[in-house]
């Protein structure tokens, strides 16, 4: 089977690459990543010289380039994570992400459809998509669930919301078999420090400020990055073409709280006193459009296919914080835009 991951050089891209490439070995692997800012193939490093991985370098949105890939690697499946992701570079650039999410996502559809001439037999596009196409959620009980209206509120979430409904009509127009899933926020080792957990975890070690949006009162469900890879790998091979998984670590935290949890883990790993690094907690204007809260029901992902979280939010937390710990080199390239050079010019 010849898999093409779009965004493998990516936070979740990387995890995923790394779990198809191991655990398939008669599996070909096809990491198609345009090594943006938050590409970076050094969190590939342990498995790119893997006889069944291959990286190319290349835009979403160029119909020659991917559809000459098709071509190439005779895909039989596209599990696509490429997107611009980050919420507050939307809002300040909302074009990239239309042409990013919507027309790439367009392009890699038509390319399929092209290249697989309505034979879809043993055939798969499965789209990697966020909680954040249903909205915000008022304080309390409700969750998200596959049946949940998308309302999409930033110009991020709208563009994932009109990429969902673009695969959908490809399923309904031409039968392609399609999947779709929409997680809550993920967190990890290799998470780009622009993100809430991996900014504050290297704030804190170099006792910068937290600059924490309104009151810290927003909630969100937090999913350890190696769970959601499994449950990709889960819905890819046992997923019901035309369905919708959520997938979520019911696990919902107000940023306040979470961020004080942050301080002290740091503190105490780091051996200073509890509650100093709270006092770099600072309140800053809150984001524009700033949705309250997001929750995920898993349930149709645990009762129809089998996966539940693994990681606690103990257990991954401090292991995140002894990554990023550990990496300090990783996490000074990736700020200093080091790493993206080097390969930038190694893929010219
Ligand atoms: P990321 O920003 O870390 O990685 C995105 C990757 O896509 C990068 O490697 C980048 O180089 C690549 N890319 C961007 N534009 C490209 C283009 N035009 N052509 C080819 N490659 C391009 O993102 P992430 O956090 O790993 O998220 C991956 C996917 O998962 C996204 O689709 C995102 O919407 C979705 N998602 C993320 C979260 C989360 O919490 N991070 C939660 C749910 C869903
Ligand atoms: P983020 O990691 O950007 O993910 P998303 O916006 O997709 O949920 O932000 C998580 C939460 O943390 C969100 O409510 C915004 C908040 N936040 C801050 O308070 N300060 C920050 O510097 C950042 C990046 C986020």
């Amino acid at each position: 089977m010849n898999i093409l991951v779009t965004g493998g050089a990516g936070f979740i891209g990387s995890h995923v690459v790394r779990r198809l490439v191991t655990q398939y070995p008669d599996y070909t692997i096809i990491n198609l990543d345009k090594l943006t800012y938050a590409g970076n193939l050094e969190n590939l490093k342990d498995v790119d010289n893997n006889s069944n991985y291959h990286f190319e370098k290349g835009c979403i949105t160029d119909e020659k380039f991917v559809s000459d890939l098709f071509e190439k690697y005779k895909i039989d499946k596209v599990v696509h994570l490429a997107a611009e992701s980050h919420v507050d570079r939307s809002i300040t650039d909302p074009l990239i992400f239309v042409k990013t999410n919507l027309i790439g996502t367009a392009n890699l559809l038509n390319c399929a459809r092209q290249a697989w001439e309505g034979n879809y037999k043993d055939k798969l596009f499965y789209h990697i998509s966020t909680d954040e196409v249903y909205g915000s959620l008022e304080m309390g009980t409700e969750m998200f669930t596959e049946e949940t209206s998308y309302d999409p509120r930033s110009p991020y979430s709208a563009s994932k919301a009109g990429s969902d409904h673009l695969v959908r009509s490809f399923w309904h127009t031409y039968h392609m078999p399609t999947l779709i899933s929409n997680c809550s926020n993920n967190y990890g080792p290799n998470h780009f420090p622009e993100k809430l957990i991996p900014l504050f975890i290297n704030n804190i070690v170099n006792k910068k400020p937290l600059p924490v949006y309104g009151k810290g009162e927003n909630v969100r469900d937090w999913l350890h990055v190696k769970d959601h890879a499994r449950a990709i790998d889960i819905i890819l091979h046992k997923g019901v073409p035309g369905e919708t998984y959520n997938i979520g670590g019911h696990n919902e935290w107000t940023n306040i709280e979470l961020i004080k949890l942050m301080c002290d883990t740091v503190d105490q790993k780091l051996g200073r006193n509890i509650g100093e690094s709270q006092k770099l907690i600072t309140f800053v204007q809150d984001r524009a459009g700033h949705d309250l809260r997001y929750a995920i029901d898993a349930s149709k992902i645990e009762r129809e296919l089998g996966w539940i979280p693994e990681y606690t939010f103990e257990q991954g937390l401090a292991e995140t914080v002894d990554w990023y710990l550990e990496n300090k080199e990783w996490l000074e390239n990736v700020t200093s835009g080091e790493y993206q050079e080097y390969y930038q010019k190694m893929y010219k």
